[in-house]
């Protein structure tokens, strides 16, 4: 449940979009998504102290004299600058119980503060009694690094300590050159004071079988992708490359698990050496991972096998204590890229980059913008290259097969959302009781049927009328509203494929009479969702040059949503993928950065991520756009599709310029009753009626073999040919 969240609110820009004086009555006087008042938590009624964990924070703070220390920072995010996903990580809430997923706390000696945002005051409120609580956005509220300014004023040549494996780079350096203006140190502590005193009951490090995934699904081997690394890595004139970002080595490698969370990724590093061509792999267990029998029944060899090691056309070879490798002396193995594959271990990796850093022929090393301080400093100032990883390029940019990969899991994934969504509009019709919860569930049922279905690729977002308002709505069986015939029906899911497909689909639809509001927002939205659907551009532009194209229908009615239109989107990878992002305001893909900024003041915030929205919109890159209009209790509604990038034939007077367009894959119909056609343009009338033969001769055959005779007569009625005057 929580990395879903983590991902997919990530995106949220928390700005409330205001504009005044619009012409049509759809809601008070300002457009809101998000609650308006601000807590300033000070002290809370009715807490509790959980004895397990206020021992570890006493032991904690008992350190502390041990590296002369007056705070310590301890935050959410793993070694990965990911809000950690995995039990074993979640530090802050081994010592304080807030099981959220966004916070950075301060630990002084007599102290203990949280700051965290508004999606996470109710874990805060069940924290231990003594945690004094500030949400971001709150007014008047310090940050962070004012805080401790403040608090340890009165201290001479103040100390504050933090795990530097555990926090991005760029934060720390932030934090150092804010604490240094008022002589505060920063200190760093290799072994974390958490897991110094997290003895009892910690959970284990996630041992999940990973599993390689076979070259027909891949379309290109790992040693062929390490060949195109190595050849940007020279290109950039890089000797080194270390691999810190998650989604990255189970590309390269073409291997998966679900480790944790919704995406199949398992924890690693690895460092690639381009003269050598040797690459050190780091994975949890190796040596048994290595031989495993593989845990996915459509896969048929062990990643020893798979990357080549042991078996295969060498024989083997240890030569240094501690890895098993591929030998590099026979000839064919020198021709290819080796892996040597090692312990995940935080000291074992920075003394390995420290050591390939540091030889002399090393030039340049190329670490990823969000790798963390502990491994930018393992590699000295002048030899740092910091930038978006060719990794996250080459692998954005989809070859042929996962293009195919991703068509034909987009295109089942819609066959079994129209069967589902079929089913459910019969059986409210009928006054069968559904609630959102289950339809939360059941839409995986119909995934199941789907050869090489994996997993969901999120938590489903499932909301029904009023709740479909807070954008990010997630039913529990308690608090589970009924689907009603009176009410607009929201639901986001997704899922993933082994054939490299993953799946983000949105629909909104209404099983009874929408009203004419209900009806012109949902034709709005599906403007705003053509706009982009058909807006051909010239290569070069980014996600933020092509954002407002979507939101010009609502603005003209001075209305507008508060999160992106759009994110990449992996191929059995990410549900959302960099570097790319259609936006108008940056917010980061893997953490959450609007969050994050908030804990420094204005001019503290000196070093940035790369902004996302400002990444070129490159062929075969996959997005969704996914458009929508929220009213606080009132009304949800989002079209989201999945596309990709291709040529644009256009009737160019100048034949220099290339031009790109987007390619829907997501093939499940609108609905119809919603759309007042007459709103909508010739262009947009085209561009539907085309969907809808697309929709119709693809998906029907598919339906036919499934014998679903009921979704079949769903689709058909969806899917007619309209014009500008409304069917009768
Ligand atoms: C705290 O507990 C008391 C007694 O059970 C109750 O009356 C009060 O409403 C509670 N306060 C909060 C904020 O829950
Ligand atoms: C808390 O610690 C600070 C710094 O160590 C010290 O100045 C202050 O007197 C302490 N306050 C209490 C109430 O102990
Ligand atoms: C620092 O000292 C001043 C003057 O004695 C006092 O007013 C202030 O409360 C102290 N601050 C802290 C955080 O202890
Ligand atoms: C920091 O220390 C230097 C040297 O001891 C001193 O001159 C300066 O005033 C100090 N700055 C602050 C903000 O305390
Ligand atoms: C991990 O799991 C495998 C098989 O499931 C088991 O053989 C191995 O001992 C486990 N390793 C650890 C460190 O728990
Ligand atoms: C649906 O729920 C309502 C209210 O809980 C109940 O009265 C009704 O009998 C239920 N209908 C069906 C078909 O289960
Ligand atoms: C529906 O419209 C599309 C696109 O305008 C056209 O290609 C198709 O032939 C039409 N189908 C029917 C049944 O009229």
């Amino acid at each position: 449940m929580l990395l879903t969240m983590d991902l997919k609110t990530s995106f949220i820009l928390w700005v409330c979009v205001c504009s005044t004086g619009f012409a049509h009555n759809y809601g008070s006087d300002c457009v809101h998504d998000i609650p308006h008042e601000i807590t300033f938590v000070q002290s809370r009624e009715n807490c509790t102290l959980n004895h397990m964990t206020w021992t570890r924070l006493k032991k904690m703070q008992d350190l502390f004299s041990n590296y002369g220390l007056d705070a310590y920072i301890v935050t959410t995010q793993d070694a990965h600058h990911q809000q950690g996903g995995s039990p074993h990580d979640r530090r802050l809430e081994a010592i304080s119980g807030f099981d959220g997923t966004i916070g950075a706390a301060v630990i002084t000696r007599n102290k203990t503060v949280i700051w965290t945002d508004g999606r996470n005051v109710d874990a805060a409120m069940r924290m231990d009694c003594g945690w004094q609580i500030y949400r971001k956005g709150a007014k008047g509220i310090p940050s962070l690094t004012s805080w401790v300014k403040a608090e340890l004023q009165n201290i001479s040549r103040p100390i504050i300590g933090a795990c530097p494996s555990l926090m991005a780079a760029v934060w720390w350096k932030n934090f150092k050159l804010s604490f240094a203006k008022n002589n505060i140190t920063m200190l760093e502590i290799e072994d974390d004071l958490v897991d110094q005193v997290w003895e009892d009951n910690r959970p284990p490090q996630i041992n999940v079988t990973i599993n390689a995934l076979p070259l027909e699904f891949a379309g290109r081997s790992w040693q062929d992708k390490m060949t195109d690394v190595h050849h940007e890595m020279a290109k950039a004139g890089v000797d080194i490359l270390v691999v810190s970002d998650l989604d990255e080595n189970p590309w390269l490698f073409n291997m998966r698990a679900f480790a944790f969370g919704f995406d199949p990724f398992f924890y690693s590093f690895a460092v690639i050496e381009r003269r050598t061509r040797i690459t050190r792999l780091y994975i949890i267990d190796h040596k048994s991972m290595l031989s495993r029998k593989p845990s996915d029944h459509e896969v048929h060899v062990t990643l020893e096998r798979h990357l080549d090691i042991g078996e295969g056309r060498c024989s083997v070879r240890v030569t240094e204590p501690g890895y098993v490798e591929s030998p590099d002396s026979a000839e064919e193995c020198v021709q290819n890229p080796v892996v040597k594959v090692g312990e995940y271990n935080m000291k074992d990796v920075v003394r390995d980059i420290t050591r390939v850093a540091s030889l002399p022929h090393t030039r340049k090393v190329w670490l990823s913008p969000y790798c963390s301080y502990a491994v930018y400093s393992a590699v000295p100032t002048d030899k740092i290259y910091q930038d978006i990883t060719p990794i996250s390029i080459l692998k954005s940019t989809k070859n042929p097969v996962e293009i195919q990969g991703m068509e034909d899991a987009n295109l089942l994934d819609s066959v079994a959302a129209i069967r589902f969504f079929a089913r459910l509009e019969k059986e409210v019709k009928q006054g069968k009781n559904w609630t959102v919860y289950d339809a939360f569930h059941e839409i995986h049922n119909y995934r199941k049927q789907i050869p090489h279905f994996r997993a969901p690729a999120f938590r489903t977002l499932t909301g029904s009328g009023p709740t479909a308002a807070p954008i990010y709505n997630m039913p529990t069986p308690e608090d589970s509203q009924p689907i009603t015939r009176e009410h607009m029906f929201m639901q986001d899911s997704g899922g993933q494929y082994l054939n490299t497909g993953t799946t983000d689909m949105t629909r909104s639809f209404h099983f009874g009479n929408p009203t004419k509001v209900e009806k012109d927002i949902y034709t709005r939205v599906l403007m705003a969702h053509i706009n982009l659907a058909e807006l051909v551009w010239p290569e070069g532009r980014t996600g933020h040059d092509i954002d407002a194209t979507a939101r010009e229908p609502l603005w003209e009615l001075g209305l507008d949503y508060s999160h992106e239109t759009g994110h990449g989107i992996g191929a059995y990878g990410g549900v959302i993928e960099g570097p790319g992002r259609i936006s108008s305001t940056f917010a980061d893909f893997i953490s959450d950065v609007p969050f994050y900024a908030s804990i420094f003041t204005e001019d503290e915030n000196i070093n940035k991520f790369p902004d996302p929205t400002e990444y070129p919109l490159r062929k075969n890159m996959f997005f969704t756009v996914e458009p929508g209009y929220y009213e606080m209790d009132n009304i949800g509604v989002r079209m989201e599709n999945v596309m990709y990038i291709t040529p644009a034939h256009v009737n160019q007077l100048s034949s220099r310029c290339k031009f790109l367009r987007f390619e829907t894959i997501t093939l499940v119909p609108y609905e119809s009753h919603l759309i007042d056609y007459n709103m909508l343009s010739h262009t947009h009338l085209d561009w539907l009626n085309e969907y809808n033969s697309r929709v119709l001769q693809k998906t029907a055959p598919i339906l036919e073999r499934f014998g679903d005779t009921d979704a079949l007569a769903w689709l058909m009625k969806r899917v007619e040919n309209v014009t500008r005057e409304p069917l009768h």
